[in-house]
């Protein structure tokens, strides 16, 4: 008998993909300064970090982390329910609840493995997990990995979630949505959903990676600024590689929800704990998210330039006031193409391709930080026009 040769296989789709401009290629970063990186030898603008308060290169974080690498060396070694659990990690999810408006928070390595425990810890099988189209990844991911039924709606429509529910009256349901969406920056209808989970008796769970430290009152969230309390979202995630400029994510939620999280969500249970000294530049980056409302302020700034800037020169967005702003293109190679003469002159804007958007759907992710000036969203209007009538013309 024989069988297919993984690797192979492998290699036939890779060049599938290279075939249709879908390869993703993997870009090493020589120098960072801010906005500012060095790729393949060439300075570049970079509009592509998710770093939307320019935190990651904050002296005070990097002192909070020296300090506790300077105490407790840098892996914590273990499982936080095996010895791997710290001041610096209590002391943060203390913080992140208060922040959020929660009884308590539980830290996760990554925002993946936060939305898969909290999925497969609340789901079992004959329940329904029912998401918005445009969710991440990683909570499709984590309603698949959970081995419930996945049940999907029209993006952002209340109506198209409210008919999926309906259909499985009585089915256990957590309905799942990012708060601001990752590829499209529009935020999600969430007092919409909220009312519609009330009615429903279902459970609402908000990924709210790119909404925390961004938006509602000292950047608690797309949830604080929609006003809703921890009843009416019961499981909120969040992550502290976005705009808190580290890395790791939490959940946070009532006291009974982070208890059984503790024991049944097998990602915290079985992976070991996040470094204490990232918790503890974590906690320093809560301090000047909270409180440095100057960050908030500029990023509108910037996006209302940026927007105003793209309607004059007739460059097609979506619907977004979020630091994400993406430049639709819809053909994938020649979001490639523009992608490309961005570069060359001197911008560093990703291409996103199917099949992380749907097919004709391609675009340029413009992603503003308050490290960005207004003159420098100005040169990229500028360039983008260029890139985007060179990348239409070479098709
Ligand atoms: C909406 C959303 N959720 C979750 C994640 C995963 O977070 P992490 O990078 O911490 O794994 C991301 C991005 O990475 C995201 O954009």
């Amino acid at each position: 008998m024989s069988r297919p040769d993984l690797i192979d296989r492998l290699a036939r789709a890779q060049a599938g993909r290279a075939r249709q401009s879908l390869l993703r290629k993997l870009r090493t970063i020589e120098q960072v300064d801010g906005a500012r990186i060095v790729i393949d030898g060439k300075p570049l603008l970079n509009f592509a970090s998710n770093d939307y308060l320019g935190l990651a290169q904050h002296p005070a974080l990097t002192e909070s982390l020296v300090r506790a690498a300077g105490q407790w060396g840098v892996g914590a070694g273990a499982a936080h329910l095996l010895g791997g659990h710290r001041d610096e990690h209590a002391e943060l999810e203390r913080k992140l609840a208060h922040w959020t408006g929660r009884e308590s928070a539980l830290l996760f390595s990554t925002g993946y493995m936060a939305n898969l425990g909290a999925i497969q810890a609340l789901l079992g099988a004959g329940d329904v997990c029912v998401q918005d189209k445009l969710n991440h990844a990683s909570l499709l991911d984590a309603a698949h990995l959970s081995g419930v039924e996945l049940v999907r709606y029209v993006h952002a429509d209340g109506a198209s979630a409210k008919r999926q529910l309906a259909a499985r009256a009585g089915t256990p349901a957590l309905l799942a949505t990012d708060g601001v969406f990752s590829m499209d920056g529009d935020v999600a209808p969430l007092a919409e959903l909220a009312a519609l989970c009330k009615t429903q008796h279902a459970t609402l769970m908000v990924d709210d990676a790119h909404g925390l430290g961004v938006l509602g009152d000292e950047g608690a969230g797309s949830v604080n600024e929609a006003h809703l309390t921890g009843s009416q979202v019961p499981v909120l995630m969040g992550t502290l590689g976005k705009a808190l400029g580290v890395a790791g994510a939490f959940v946070a939620g009532s006291a009974a929800l982070i208890d059984g999280l503790v024991q049944f969500a097998r990602p915290h249970i079985y992976s070991t704990a996040l470094p204490p000294a990232l918790a503890a530049a974590a906690s320093a980056a809560i301090d000047i998210a909270r409180f440095e409302d100057w960050r908030r302020d500029k990023l509108r700034r910037l996006v209302a330039h940026f927007r105003h800037g793209a309607r004059e020169r007739g460059i097609t967005l979506l619907e977004s006031r979020t630091p994400i702003q993406p430049v639709m293109i819809g053909v994938s190679n020649v979001a490639l193409v523009a992608m490309q003469s961005l570069e060359a002159q001197g911008f560093f804007v990703p291409a996103i391709r199917p099949p992380t958007v749907a097919q004709g759907k391609a675009r340029l992710r413009v992603v503003l930080s308050a490290r960005h000036e207004e003159a420098d969203v100005e040169q990229l209007l500028n360039a983008l026009a260029r890139a985007i009538g060179h990348a239409r013309t070479e098709r």
